[in-house]
């Protein structure tokens, strides 16, 4: 869910709706706004994209200069107009709008039910209204200190009241939630973007802190009560970075963006002389490496993906043994974890919550915790001991592409920077992966550069109802993404198999004209695979090969063949993918699909 709140001389409305639109990606089935009018707290909400909820204000906007807003991505109640944020109270007088979950949400409404109060929806978040009433005797900030006294579970929330209609009350615990700072004017957002075109000063709210917001102040205190000093973090994205610019969705903006965002992930990480990956970020020693006897990593979606390419990384170059998992599995599975594990988790947002838990259970049984993530100040990168960003910018579209791509070129900066420690490459290698990385912004943009083929194949196989994917070793990997890509925002039924593992059953599926994509950029495993493709191409499959340039010999196998530029292996997923990421966004556009908000997806998945 995404959360906005205003207190200033303007009006409120305007402000609350335009940030709400920077926060869609985080949640899209319903959305709503209040504003105090001067005399009392006008909600509008809707179901539905906020287009609706703009439209239904329209032409009578709600007027005041204090508000908050609240776009939906439901957990507890079904997507309707009733179950819409923001909530009040049985009066009216006190409205909250929220993100996450209140675990003992039922135990406190029969409790409120049974004292009198009447219920409208069927949310967690109402009790929370229905509890500041309860507790209100005139003073605003005691009754929600007794509120939060009260519950359990993870919340931004943002308090609002009619007898104070001067200030905004706001609280997070497990969920983010940022103050931008204006000159007679303060935002409340639960990320960057919604502010972004206001002011570039924000404080970024911990755990339990709780923020009295009016047009003049903000006062942040800790669950005690104690005032506490929070430094200004002065946002340094570019304010267009979060736009869409010229081009007709942001998931094909996002892939055209690799080359930039790769750059800059590797921008300060790597020798000048080519000899070693820096991370100054970590600065760890031979021994610190030493003591490292096994990693995991642990991930949700895409970034589980880059998990397992960094699988591969990791045990080739720095001969580390490497357990992936799902961060949903992990933390319920007892791992074998301990003090010589490296845990490390991989998130875009660094706020799912599956990825938070796991970190918290690999942290808990005593693991030194890395996170790779591209949001600053996120959950997740204050959770783990250590942290790499991704310099990727923020990323929109639901479906990862620029986040994962240099996703994978930190975990590969990683392996080296681990081999180097631990001596497990010769330096002549590390020097050739290295000078093969600085090549990766211009091959992409070379790639990047001719995508008709590519949308000619969307466009002629787009209507299929099945689509396999199949590679061997990194190519597998590679596989599993381009399969869910295409999954998700196409709606295409797809699945990606280890080409070797085809004959055990998947085979079975391959009629005639089925659209199989092969990968076959590992020369280590080409012969092999080529023996695959010419399984597939036996049961009259249509294959388009994904191959490097070069390579002429898989033309004879394949119907079509697209080409990426030749590099080291260890750095083809990285190109590989792109086609990928293509071909399923313009499968999806040939389909008429949502492209940046498929269907019951969410960017940002902040609740289990
Ligand atoms: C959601 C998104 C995916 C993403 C996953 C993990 O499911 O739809 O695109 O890969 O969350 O997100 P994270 O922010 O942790 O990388």
């Amino acid at each position: 869910c995404g959360i906005v709140g205003y207190v200033g001389p303007k009006q409120a409305a305007p402000f609350l709706l335009e940030g709400l639109t920077k926060l869609e990606y985080r949640g899209y089935d319903s959305a709503g706004i209040a504003v105090f009018d001067g005399n009392k707290i006008n909600v509008e909400k809707s179901v539905g994209r906020l287009s609706i909820l703009q439209k239904k204000v329209e032409n009578h906007m709600p007027v005041g200069t204090i508000g908050i807003g609240h776009t939906r991505w439901a957990t507890h109640g079904r997507p309707s107009d009733v179950n819409s944020h923001p909530h009040t109270d049985c009066t009216g007088r006190f409205v909250v709008v929220h993100n996450g979950i209140i675990e003992n949400y039922l135990h406190i409404k029969e409790r409120l039910i049974a004292k009198g109060h009447v219920f409208t929806s069927e949310t967690d978040t109402e009790v929370v209204a229905h509890l500041v009433e309860e507790y209100y005797t005139g003073d605003f900030e005691a009754a929600v200190k007794k509120v939060l006294a009260e519950i359990d579970g993870s919340y931004a929330l943002v308090f609002m009241c009619q007898d104070h209609p001067d200030k905004l009350i706001c609280t997070k615990q497990d969920n983010p939630l940022v103050i931008g700072l204006g000159e007679g004017e303060n935002f409340i957002a639960s990320d960057i973007p919604a502010i972004i075109n206001r002011t570039r000063k924000t404080y970024i709210l911990s755990d339990g802190e709780m923020a009295i917001v009016t047009k003049d102040s903000v006062w942040v205190m800790n669950r005690q009560g104690v005032p506490v000093t929070k430094k200004i973090f002065e946002v340094n994205w570019d304010a267009e970075a979060a736009e869409k610019g010229g081009y007709e969705h942001f998931m094909i903006k996002e892939i055209y963006e690799q080359p930039k965002a790769i750059r800059e992930t590797m921008t300060g990480r790597l020798a000048k002389d080519d000899s070693r990956v820096v991370f100054d970020e970590l600065k760890w020693t031979k021994e610190d490496v030493a003591n490292i006897k096994k990693i995991v990593i642990t991930a949700c979606g895409t970034a589980f993906h880059a998990g397992i390419v960094g699988k591969y990384y990791l045990e080739q170059l720095a001969r580390i043994p490497v357990e992936v998992d799902i961060a949903s599995e992990f933390r319920y599975r007892s791992p074998l974890t301990d003090e010589q594990t490296l845990a490390i988790v991989i998130s875009q947002s660094g706020e799912t919550s599956d990825t938070l838990a796991a970190l918290k259970e690999a942290k808990r049984l005593g693991a030194r915790t890395l996170a790779i993530t591209n949001v600053v100040g996120s959950s997740i990168a204050r959770e783990a001991d250590q942290v790499i960003y991704t310099w990727a910018g923020p990323e929109i579209a639901v479906a990862s592409t620029k986040a994962y791509t240099t996703q994978l070129i930190s975990v590969l900066m990683l392996a080296l920077y681990l081999a180097d420690l631990k001596g497990t490459l010769p330096p002549e290698r590390i020097q050739e992966l290295i000078k093969g990385l600085r090549a990766l912004p211009g091959q992409a943009h070379e790639l990047l550069e001719d995508v008709e083929p590519v949308k000619t194949f969307a466009q002629q196989y787009g209507f299929n109802e099945d689509v396999f994917f199949i590679g061997r070793s990194l190519d597998y990997a590679v596989a599993l993404e381009g399969s869910l890509k295409l999954k998700e925002i196409s709606y295409i039924h797809a699945e990606a198999y280890a080409a070797g593992e085809l004959k055990h059953g998947t085979l079975a599926l391959i009629i005639e004209g089925v659209p199989v994509i092969a990968l076959a950029t590992q020369h280590d495993v080409y012969e092999k695979m080529l023996s695959n493709i010419k399984e597939v191409k036996a049961r009259d499959a249509v294959v388009i090969g994904i191959a490097m340039k070069g390579d002429e010999e898989i033309k004879k196998y394949v119907d079509h063949t697209i080409f990426i530029p030749a590099t080291d292996k260890y750095l083809a997923p990285i190109l590989a993918v792109i086609p990928l990421q293509l071909l399923a966004y313009y499968a999806a556009v040939t389909r008429g699909a949502d492209v940046d908000k498929p269907r019951n997806l969410a960017k940002s998945v902040t609740v289990e």
